[in-house]
């Protein structure tokens, strides 16, 4: 084994010397890092004995976790505020809605949706007021595009990009119809390189402009799901208001891995999820943004109807990006003021800001849960987070590129990088093509030494080093579990190793 200073970039030892300085090693600590042993486990109560004998590997030793671009592991703090939920439910009831309790980590759950805006606000770069943590993603984005989608016989279209989440075709498309309009009318931006799934900004802002007379939305995601790749969100909502169209952004992969200035770029909405990097729990609640130029203050005491033609004139333009107040197309009791949810004279009076969009009271679990991880990010603040990010994740992109016992699998194209290699060109995901016939192979090797990372068929691993809880240890685990793999996939593949 090596020694602990070994400056050997390819060795253990290194690894454990990068950890050492790591100025925010001690974060992991506040994540449960799942065992080997528990990933094995058949009960949720650990009852089974570890197995030490297997594989001959120590199953008390922590799984390589990379896949917090899928769903974050959980805090140690989670279970705190939860308990702290589920003691408040259990001796106040009802009351909990308004019982502060003096030991409480958050405010009453009546106001607990303010909590959470101000918790998310500077992880997306945003004014509190121009968030909601509320829903889901999916159910986000249809609520913003049936407030910021108003199509005319001049502008119609939705641009989008070919390869988008599946969610999002089918949110596009129906909202398309939903108006309708034909399935023509959606715009697919292909990959400039089909091969990769890379998009060139240029080949982006070339394709706003050839639709710019004719569209109406453009929906784009902040970081790409399958290759990794972190968009240009500034350049492009320049782009697409220098020609009067409005911009919103799916931030799915974006949120909590990347540093986000959403209120300064002037991106019209967004809304993304909280199980990925923001590790608030498989499903958790989701958020939205709506930049204040939207809102302006004035939607707190004028209320447009939905359909009237006061709105149509707000929100249907024809030539530039709206500017007098938008407010939720569609509406719910939470998105309207405190003082008159409970007066049940069914007058909507909008919140001011982001929350109007509201429909429901929140689910004060997914809340707590989401509460107790935001702390953390606002500790570590996304600066120095992205900062720790770009090394893991870049010196795993160098690491893949000239790993010594993955030459001969590089040179005969065993694998390839879809994620662009610039730092300012992802995020904290790396996608790995593999040649045809070797994923599942590669997965299950990886799977039996403890190495979590996820899979789109039929041939790419998506592995994500989440600077919260991974270190440069995990990166280098990885590597040796994947040269092994690789290995262990082309011999049962062709009968022999090349490598
Ligand atoms: C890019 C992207 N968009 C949309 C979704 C759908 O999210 P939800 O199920 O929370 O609506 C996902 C889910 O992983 C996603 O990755």
């Amino acid at each position: 084994m090596a020694a602990e200073t070994d400056h050997d970039l390819f060795s253990e030892g290194y690894a454990r010397y990068v950890d050492s300085k790591d100025e925010l090693r001690h974060y992991r600590d506040e994540f449960i890092i799942p065992t080997l042993g528990d990933l094995e486990r058949k009960s949720i109560a650990i009852e089974e004995e570890i197995k030490t004998e297997l594989w001959g590997l120590d199953w008390s030793l922590p799984s390589v976790y990379l896949c917090g671009n899928s769903l974050g592991l959980q805090p140690r703090r989670t279970r705190t505020y939860l308990q702290q939920y589920l003691d408040t439910w259990g001796t106040k009831g009802v009351n909990g809605h308004f019982t502060r309790h003096t030991d409480a980590l958050t405010r009453p759950w009546v106001d607990i949706d303010e909590d959470c805006a101000a918790a998310i606000a500077p992880i997306v770069g945003a004014e509190k007021d121009e968030v909601a943590v509320m829903q889901s993603l999916t159910a986000n984005l249809h609520l913003l595009m049936a407030s910021f989608y108003k199509p005319t016989v001049k502008r119609w279209k939705i641009i989008m990009e070919e390869k988008a989440f599946p969610s999002d075709h089918y949110a596009v498309y129906s909202q398309v119809a939903h108006h309708g309009f034909p399935d023509s009318s959606v715009v697919l931006i292909p990959p400039s390189s089909p091969s990769t799934h890379y998009l060139s900004t240029q080949s982006i802002l070339d394709t706003i402009t050839a639709h710019a007379d004719t569209t109406a939305l453009i929906l784009l995601p902040g970081v790409h799901f399958y290759s990794g790749q972190l968009l240009d969100i500034p350049t492009i909502t320049a782009h697409a208001h220098s020609h009067g169209i409005t911009i919103g952004w799916d931030l799915a992969h974006a949120v909590g891995n990347v540093p986000l200035r959403l209120h300064e770029w002037g991106v019209d909405f967004a809304a993304w999820c909280s199980y990925k990097y923001l590790n608030a729990g498989a499903g958790s609640i989701g958020g939205l943004f709506v930049h204040e130029q939207h809102w302006g203050g004035k939607v707190e005491t004028e209320d447009i109807a939905p359909g009237s033609a006061a709105e149509q004139e707000a929100n249907g333009h024809d030539t530039a990006p709206p500017t007098a107040p938008i407010t939720p197309s569609l509406r719910g009791w939470w998105g309207s003021t405190k003082g008159t949810r409970f007066a049940m004279d069914n007058t909507f009076a909008p919140m001011r800001g982001a929350a109007a969009w509201q429909l429901s009271n929140p689910s004060v679990l997914d809340c707590t849960a989401l509460l107790a991880s935001l702390s953390i990010f606002n500790e570590v603040g996304m600066d120095k987070l992205r900062a720790k990010s770009v090394l893991l994740t870049g010196g795993l992109i160098h690491l893949l590129d000239c790993w010594p016992g993955l030459h001969t699998a590089r040179e005969a194209g065993v694998y390839e990088i879809l994620t662009p290699k610039a730092d300012g060109e992802h995020g904290a995901q790396v996608s790995i093509r593999l040649q045809e016939g070797l994923l599942a192979r590669v997965m299950t090797e990886l799977e039996r030494v403890g190495v979590v990372v996820d899979e789109r068929k039929p041939d790419v691993v998506r592995v994500a080093p989440a600077p919260l809880y991974n270190g440069w240890q995990d990166v280098w685990r990885f590597m040796d579990a994947f040269e092994r793999a690789v290995k262990e996939a082309i011999r049962r593949r062709d009968g022999y190793c090349q490598t």
